[in-house]
């Protein structure tokens, strides 16, 4: 249907051969969903899209959401604008999952790319089904057993400290009080298992001591980043990225400032991990 070219072993595949103004139809959208499982994240060049196709390719994975601290394109309250300038740097740096502090995390995102600076402004994914794989039996089956609490205050815990911060940001914090997810968790779709903490928004695991649990989850945050379980995407305008949320993690690397770069990024509803 398409052609499907992996980009690393762990994850990570570039779709060419499909136009998504005009080609999406139902069986483009099931392939489309089967190799964003298979492959975990899928990247997509040289398409313009308007805001409402980006809606209809997000819509096809399931029900959208809403984030409690970006701006929105108008007309359209799904897609959020992820925008760094010289007078407004982005801020997140660190690998994460998407919105753990959810009850509910996403399924995944649709990132399209507007503006790109000239060099630099990569992303990172990787593959939390190969960073589980990679470790020994005993540790697997300890981390089986255990929850982690993730907290929203704690992954904007630098925008809550700014001036204004804490006003601007007050009922998003009180709509996101603490959540607990399994420390690793079952890919609904593969059945495959995925280490589930992230080290923006995971705050403690419940049944270890402080101590213990600060020493597991920083050996997890450094297991997770090993480069045989990634891939990096070099953007340029009007690419597009799909990551299967439930299933990676990822970190935008910041190396462009001052340059303008501009994401717009429709998010999708995924269900409770298990
Ligand atoms: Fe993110």
């Amino acid at each position: 249907m398409f052609t499907v070219k992996p980009i690393a072993n762990a994850l990570g595949a570039e779709l060419s051969g499909v136009d998504l103004c005009t080609d999406l139809t139902p069986e483009v959208y099931a392939e489309i969903r089967r190799l964003l499982v298979e492959r975990q994240v899928i990247f997509f060049r040289d398409q313009d899209i308007s805001p409402a196709q980006h809606k209809a390719l997000a819509e096809s994975f399931g029900p959208l959401q809403t984030h409690p601290a970006y701006d929105t394109v108008e007309g359209f309250p799904e897609i959020t604008i992820l925008e760094s300038t010289a007078e407004n740097p982005s801020k997140i740096e660190a690998w994460h999952t998407d919105m753990t502090f959810r009850q509910q995390p996403p399924l995944g995102a649709v990132l399209r790319s507007k503006i790109c600076p000239p060099v630099g402004g990569d992303t990172l994914w990787a593959s939390m089904t190969a960073a589980y794989d990679g470790l020994s039996e005993p540790m697997q089956t300890l981390l089986q057993t255990l929850t982690a609490e993730h907290d929203f205050s704690f992954g904007f815990k630098e925008s809550l400290a700014e001036p204004g911060g804490r006003e601007r940001l007050a009922q998003a914090v009180a709509d996101n009080p603490p959540v607990v997810h399994p420390v690793i968790r079952t890919h609904p779709e593969s059945g495959k298992k995925v280490i589930f903490v992230n080290c923006l928004f995971t705050t403690r695991i419940l049944e270890l001591s402080k101590k213990e649990s600060e020493a597991l989850l920083g050996f997890l945050y450094e297991h997770v980043t090993t480069p045989e379980y990634s891939c990096r995407f070099n953007w340029e305008e009007n690419c597009i990225a799909i990551w299967d949320n439930r299933s990676t993690q990822h970190k935008p690397i910041n190396d462009y400032f001052p340059a303008h770069r501009r994401l717009e990024r429709i998010t999708i509803d995924g269900d409770k991990p298990y």
